[in-house]
């Protein structure tokens, strides 16, 4: 299996699952880490990426590399969004299984499991209800990954898998007010307002507010990744996620009293940007092969946003 001295290639390392798993790695002491710029190497090219794996022979491969965006971006790019991910998946897989690669690893997310399932959410359930139609074309090329990686271990006997997390904040994370995930953006949009003036520090934020979802810290899924890396499982579908599950009201009035308490926070009530109401996943698989997470919330927040005013501001 995966050691400190395999050569693993890690798809997508400048994102913000692909750094991260960088540093574990490197923390961890492996000495064989392949990385390209997509200046160099553009992972929908399918000669190149071929091409590409016979020349670097990794031992095991990880795609964090992915055409990834919040809701508004996946509601004004679905073309980009099936077609980036199909062939970046689909290049990295077959190349990898014609070069005899060990390990690998695909990154899904909860939110393409169906919209109207019974909570918490276990792997079993996917493909089992209708997708949510605002991230649909996203969903349907991860669920193909999903497919052909399960294909290919019945096929061939490899033992790729697909790790599912939940909602991922850190390091690196996308702050664009149009592209962002919820979490980043309410950091922005709050801290914005705390520098306005008294009367002015007033946030309007997308949707009801009420939709729930979990997050999860992303160097927590790069620990994650770091140890299926080594770990030979049945199940090729792995849920990782945490216990952290609020509605979006609530994480924002916890960001804005670390930021500044006097921002008032109002919602546009647009259902239509609410999303999935709730994607909490169960996390009882990936608690039997022996990962947990181990996130302290509160901490991690105080980091971020530390982070973001260091880096963003
Ligand atoms: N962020 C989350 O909340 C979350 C939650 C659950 C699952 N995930 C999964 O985690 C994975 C990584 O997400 P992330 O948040 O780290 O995304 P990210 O920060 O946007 O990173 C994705 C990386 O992929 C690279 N990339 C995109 N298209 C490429 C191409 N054609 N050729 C080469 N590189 C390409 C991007 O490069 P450029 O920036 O130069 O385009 C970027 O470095 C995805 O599969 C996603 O579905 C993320």
């Amino acid at each position: 299996m995966i050691n400190i001295n395999s050569k693993v290639f890690i798809a997508g390392h400048n994102g913000m699952l692909g750094s991260s798993i960088y540093r574990i790695l490197k923390k961890k002491g492996y000495k064989k880490i392949i990385t390209v710029d997509k200046k160099k190497l553009d992972l929908r090219n399918q000669i190149a990426v071929k091409k590409f794996i016979k020349k670097n022979k990794p031992d095991a491969v990880i795609i964090a590399a992915a055409k990834v965006g919040g809701i508004k971006a996946n509601i004004k790019y679905p073309a980009n969004f099936i077609s980036d991910n199909l062939q970046i998946q689909t290049n990295l897989i077959s190349s990898s299984h014609i070069n005899n690669v060990k390990k690998l690893i695909l990154f899904g997310s909860s939110c393409i499991y169906p919209k109207h399932l019974k909570k918490p959410i276990k792997e079993s359930q996917i493909m089992t209800g209708l997708l949510e139609e605002t991230n649909e074309s996203y969903a349907v090329a991860k669920i193909a990954g999903i497919k052909m990686i399960e294909s290919f271990n019945k096929q061939y006997n490899t033992n790729y898998i697909c790790l599912m997390p939940c909602n991922l904040f850190g390091p690196n994370d996308n702050y664009d007010s149009q592209n962002s995930h919820f979490l980043p953006a309410l950091i922005k949009k709050i801290y914005l307002a705390s520098k306005a003036k008294k009367k002015d520090k007033v946030v309007k934020l997308w949707g009801t507010g009420k939709p729930l979802r979990e997050v999860l810290y992303v160097d927590e899924v790069a620990n994650a990744c770091e140890f299926f890396l080594r770990k030979k499982t049945k199940k090729s579908l792995i849920n990782i996620g945490s216990n952290v599950e609020m509605s979006i009201k609530n994480y924002a009035n916890l960001v804005k009293k670390k930021i500044d308490p006097l921002v008032l926070i109002k919602f546009d009530n647009d259902k239509n940007l609410d999303g999935v109401m709730r994607k909490k996943l169960n996390l009882t698989l990936a608690k039997s092969y022996g990962w947990k997470s181990k996130m302290n919330f509160s901490k991690v927040l105080d980091e971020i946003i530390r982070d973001f005013k260091n880096s963003h501001i």
